[in-house]
């Protein structure tokens, strides 16, 4: 096909006779010279095209000037560099195809902004707007951007299953599968018997890939996975789904520091080639979505991360003047008001946070000598709080034994897993990024629901 997107048709090096564009109008109005302007995207960037309509077109009258906002076209004509500021191009047409056209009574974006929480009712078509359709090209990046820096680190990319047996984050949040009529057996009133169902036992939708990750750790080196996970946690708040996207490596022979180095590369990695490939669209969110944003990513770029243990940060959180509403001591876990308070007013910047009291982390964190804290790592941001959570693991059989036995964790049920501290046991550490809180925050928007293309929350799974 020999076409050219919108963004290469933007660029002044594309000025040529008889160029092809293919999108959707976002607006049309009439000019006074006798003919029209047509403001051309396709997604390939924030920045519209301007075409130039002239009355001689053989359907500007009965088509071209019935064009509205979503209506489907094909553009031929001259590129000329464009004397108008903003710009570097505009294309003069030829010939205008309509494809496709958007009844304006009832096509839902008009030219009127709406809320972004309006826009989710139309999941299937706000990608067609500015912010919606630039936050999807920053979380391609991102993606990208992870697996490039997976790639130059000699980390192999796996695949760990969706649907599983084992329950890693111990929080039982768990999304159940099944073939069996649950509603049927219920009003049979008899117990649910598993031989008869597709895997003879109890199986979930993954909450984390960590488990089979480890596996792959301890004979390849180096692994990480990328994909879907799935809590089924009834939090209705703005940075919780419940299905998203978590990047996890895991690295044999790494201890706490090693991850936490490798945490900190990482996130400068991902975030700096964000910045150098999506500049156009970084400097929007900065101009509409939150000011700063962009000299705030760049320092995160250039400083190191600050660290600070759990108990440090709850000396602090007591001793600090602000009203919480969840009240805070040694124990308890962090909600996000206090890892914002940290991040925000006492850091003002990424904060890890190690050495987490081994009560309120799963059981696979290595104990540390004190026995009441485990080698845990959260990274928080400004604005997200926790957008990375990790640890060293538990590599000594007699410990991780003891650890499951105490959380009542059934030893037949995580054999594999236990079999690897048996057979050539090595310390090995890792960590999961949520991958919308990393767009979150770099893009600086404000609610979750608004980086993935078809959010699920409790009540929503419209699309
Ligand atoms: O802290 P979490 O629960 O850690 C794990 O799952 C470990 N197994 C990871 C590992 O060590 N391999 O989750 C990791 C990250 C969080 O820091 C957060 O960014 C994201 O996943 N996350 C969520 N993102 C969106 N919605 C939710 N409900 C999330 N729960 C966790
Ligand atoms: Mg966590």
């Amino acid at each position: 096909a020999d076409w050219i997107s919108v963004k290469e048709a933007r660029q002044a090096e594309s000025v040529a006779t008889d160029r092809e564009v293919r999108g959707w109008v976002r607006t049309r109005r009439d000019s006074k010279g006798g003919f029209s302007f047509i403001e051309l995207n396709d997604g390939s960037s924030l920045g519209n095209l301007q075409v130039i309509a002239p009355a001689e077109l053989a359907n500007y009258e009965n088509e071209i000037q019935k064009l509205t906002a979503g209506c489907s076209v094909i553009v031929r004509g001259e590129l000329k560099e464009s004397p108008a500021k903003g710009q570097a191009t505009e294309l003069h047409a030829d010939e205008i195809r309509v494809l496709g056209w958007a009844d304006s009574e009832t096509y839902p974006l008009q030219k009127k902004r709406h809320s972004f929480e309006k826009l989710r009712e139309w999941a299937h078509l706000r990608t067609r707007t500015n912010t919606l359709g630039a936050v999807m090209r920053v979380r391609d990046q991102i993606s990208q951007s992870i697996h490039g820096f997976f790639r130059e680190n000699r980390f192999l990319y796996v695949h760990t299953p969706i649907i599983t047996a084992s329950d890693c984050e111990g929080a039982g949040e768990m999304f159940r599968v099944t073939t069996l009529d649950l509603d049927r057996l219920a009003a049979s009133g008899g117990p649910v018997n598993y031989s008869h169902d597709f895997f003879d036992k109890p199986t979930y939708l993954t909450v984390s890939g960590q488990l089979e990750g480890e596996t792959y750790a301890t004979s390849l080196g180096r692994i990480y996975t990328f994909g879907p996970t799935f809590r089924a946690e009834n939090s209705n708040t703005s940075r919780h789904l419940a299905e998203f996207w978590m990047v996890e490596p895991e690295a044999a022979f790494f201890d706490l520091a090693d991850n936490m180095d490798l945490a900190e590369r990482f996130l400068k990695y991902v975030f700096s080639e964000t910045l150098n490939h999506c500049q156009e669209d970084m400097e929007f969110f900065d101009k509409m979505i939150e000011k700063g944003k962009l000299e705030q990513v760049k320092a995160v770029i250039e400083k190191p991360f600050e660290h600070m243990t759990y108990t440090d940060a709850i000396k602090i959180l007591e001793s600090c003047n602000e009203k919480f509403e969840y009240e805070i001591q040694w124990g308890s876990d962090l909600q996000a008001e206090h890892e914002r308070y940290l991040t925000e007013k006492h850091v003002g910047g990424p904060l890890i946070l190690t050495d987490y009291p081994s009560s309120i982390k799963p059981f696979y964190m290595r104990l540390s000598d004190d026995e009441k804290t485990v080698a845990a790592m959260d990274v928080l941001v400004p604005g997200v709080g926790e957008i990375i959570g990790g640890s060293q693991r538990e590599e000594r059989l007699e410990v991780l034994q003891k650890r499951m036995a105490a959380q009542s964790l059934p030893e037949e049920d995580y054999w594999w897993y236990v079999d690897l501290r048996r057979y050539g046991t090595v310390p090995h550490a890792g960590f999961g990024l949520g991958l919308e809180r990393a767009v979150q925050y770099i893009t600086g928007m404000n609610n979750i629901r608004d980086v993935i293309p078809f959010p699920r929350t409790p009540g929503h799974a419209e699309f």
